[in-house]
C-alpha cells in the first residue's frame, strides 16, 4: 500500500465541487481585504473576513509596515529565543502587557503557533486540561502535544463543565480552555459561569480570545472585559490576523507564567519569529484599538443591525451575539448553492460543513467590518432575503 493513496478521495471530491462549480475555497483575491475586495476582475462585498476593525489597508497601518521594513528589513531569519528578537517585539510585549494590566505578554508568530505553544508548554503528564467541544482547532492540537489527560464538555454546557470538574482529583493540575468567542456560530463563552466553577475547584482558566480581542469590551480588551473578569482570567491568547489586520498570536498573564511559556513553548522557540511588517502593523493596530472606539461602536451597530434583520425574516442565525452572524443551511449541498448564488449576487461570503460544524448544520458564515458602508449592508440583507426564500428558509 502506498501512504500517498488516500490522496486520491479528496482529489476526486475536489475536483467534482469544481466541475459542478460549487468550489468555494482558496479563492484568489486581487485587492486588499476590505469591505469590498476584488476577485476575477469584479468587485464583491467582503463579509467572509475577520478583519473587524476594517483596518488591513488603513495607510497608517500600511506606512507603520513599510517604515518596519526600511528600518529592519523582512525578517529576522530566526526564532525569538536566538537572534529573532527586535526591540519591537519587546516593545509591544510591554503595550500588551499594559493594556490588559497583566504581569508580561509574549508574541508568537501566528494565534494557531500560540495555543499550541501555550497549551503544549503548560499541560504536563499529571495535569487534566477542560475544553468546550467546540473550542478552536489550534486548542485541540495543543492539546494533543501537551502529555496531559484531556476532558471535553458539552458546548457551553455549564452542568456539564461542573460534572467533569467533580471527577479530577485534588491533586491533579487543572485548566479550562475556552474560546471567548467560538469563531464558527459567533456565540460567546459563558465566562462568569467559568470563571465561578474555575474558582470553586481551583483550576486556571485560559480563554482564546482570537475573535474578541479588539472588538469587546469598552476598550476593546475582549470578551473578558465584556463580562467584567479580566481580573480572574489566568491567561488571555489572542491573535492579530484578525481586529488587528496583522500576523502574529500574543498570550499575556502572570510574569512567572510567560518566563515558563518562554522557555518551553516549541513553537516559539524552533520557529522563526513575527516578521517587523507584522510587528509594527500590530502594534499600529493596538495604538487605534485603544484610540478609536467609534471603530467599535459602528461594528455593533451594524452587528445589531443584521442579526435584527436576518432573525425579522426567519433565517436561523443560531445564537450569535457577535459580529460573527452564520447562518444555518443544514445540508451542505444547500449550503454550497446558497454560497454560489450569494457570489452571483456580487457577495463573499464563507460555506461551512461537518467537521467544522456539527452534521446536517452545514451554514454561510459572515462577519462584519467597522469599514462596511450602509450601501453594503442593505445589498447584503436583500440578496440574504432574496436566496433565503428560494430555499424556503425566509418567512412569506
Ligand atoms: C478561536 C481561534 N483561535 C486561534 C486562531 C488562530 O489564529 P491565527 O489565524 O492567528 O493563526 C483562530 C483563527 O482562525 C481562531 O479562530
Amino acid at each position: 500500500m502506498d501512504i500517498f493513496d488516500k490522496c486520491d478521495a479528496i482529489v476526486r471530491e475536489v475536483k467534482r465541487a469544481q466541475d459542478l462549480g460549487i468550489y468555494p475555497y482558496f479563492t484568489p483575491i486581487q485587492s486588499a481585504q476590505d469591505h469590498r475586495v476584488t476577485i476575477h476582475g469584479r468587485e464583491f462585498i467582503m463579509i467572509g473576513s475577520n478583519g473587524y476593525l476594517g483596518l488591513a489597508a488603513d495607510p497608517r497601518m500600511k506606512e507603520a509596515a513599510i517604515k518596519a521594513v526600511e528600518k529592519y528589513g523582512v525578517t529576522c531569519s530566526g526564532s525569538r529565543f536566538l537572534n529573532g528578537t527586535l526591540d519591537i517585539h519587546v516593545q509591544l510585549e510591554n503595550d500588551l502587557a499594559d493594556f490588559y494590566e497583566m504581569g508580561g505578554a509574549i508574541v508568537f508568530s501566528t494565534g494557531f503557533q500560540t495555543n499550541l505553544g501555550i497549551i503544549a508548554a503548560l499541560g504536563g503528564k499529571d495535569d487534566v486540561l477542560v475544553i468546550d467541544r467546540l473550542d478552536h482547532a489550534s486548542i485541540i492540537d495543543g492539546c494533543r502535544l501537551s502529555f496531559s489527560d484531556v476532558k471535553k464538555y458539552k458546548h457551553n454546557d455549564m452542568e456539564d463543565l461542573e460534572r467533569i470538574l467533580k471527577t479530577i482529583p485534588e491533586n491533579r493540575g487543572k485548566m479550562i480552555i475556552v474560546d471567548g468567542v467560538f469563531s464558527m456560530e459567533g456565540d460567546m463563552a459563558n465566562l462568569p459561569e467559568i470563571v465561578r466553577l474555575k474558582k470553586k475547584y481551583n483550576a486556571r482558566l485560559l480563554v482564546d480570545d482570537a475573535h474578541g480581542v479588539g472588538v469587546h469590551g469598552e476598550n476593546g480588551r475582549g470578551t473578558c472585559e465584556h463580562f467584567g473578569v479580566l481580573e480572574d482570567v489566568d491567561i488571555i491568547m489572542g491573535t492579530f490576523s484578525k481586529a488587528f489586520a496583522s500576523l502574529g498570536g500574543f498570550m499575556v498573564g502572570e510574569k512567572d507564567v510567560i518566563t515558563h511559556v518562554k522557555h518551553r513553548a516549541r513553537a516559539l522557540i524552533f520557529s522563526a519569529s513575527m516578521v517587523p511588517a507584522s510587528v509594527a502593523s500590530a502594534q499600529m493596530a493596538l495604538n487605534i484599538i485603544k484610540s478609536e472606539p467609534e471603530r467599535r461602536k459602528r461594528l455593533w451597530a451594524i452587528t445589531e443591525r443584521v442579526l435584527t434583520r436576518l432573525k425579522e425574516v426567519g433565517l436561523d442565525t443560531g445564537d450569535s451575539q457577535t459580529p460573527v452572524i452564520p447562518v444555518i443551511i443544514g445540508k451542505d449541498e444547500d449550503c454550497f448553492a446558497f454560497w454560489k448564488m450569494l457570489i452571483a449576487n456580487g457577495i463573499f461570503a464563507n460555506p461551512v460543513i461537518s467537521p467544522a460544524t456539527p452534521p446536517g448544520r452545514a451554514l454561510i458564515r459572515t462577519s462584519y467590518m467597522a469599514t462596511h458602508t450602509d450601501e453594503d449592508i442593505e445589498t447584503v440583507l436583500d440578496a440574504f432575503t432574496a436566496c433565503g426564500r428560494e430555499f424556503g428558509l425566509v418567512k412569506t
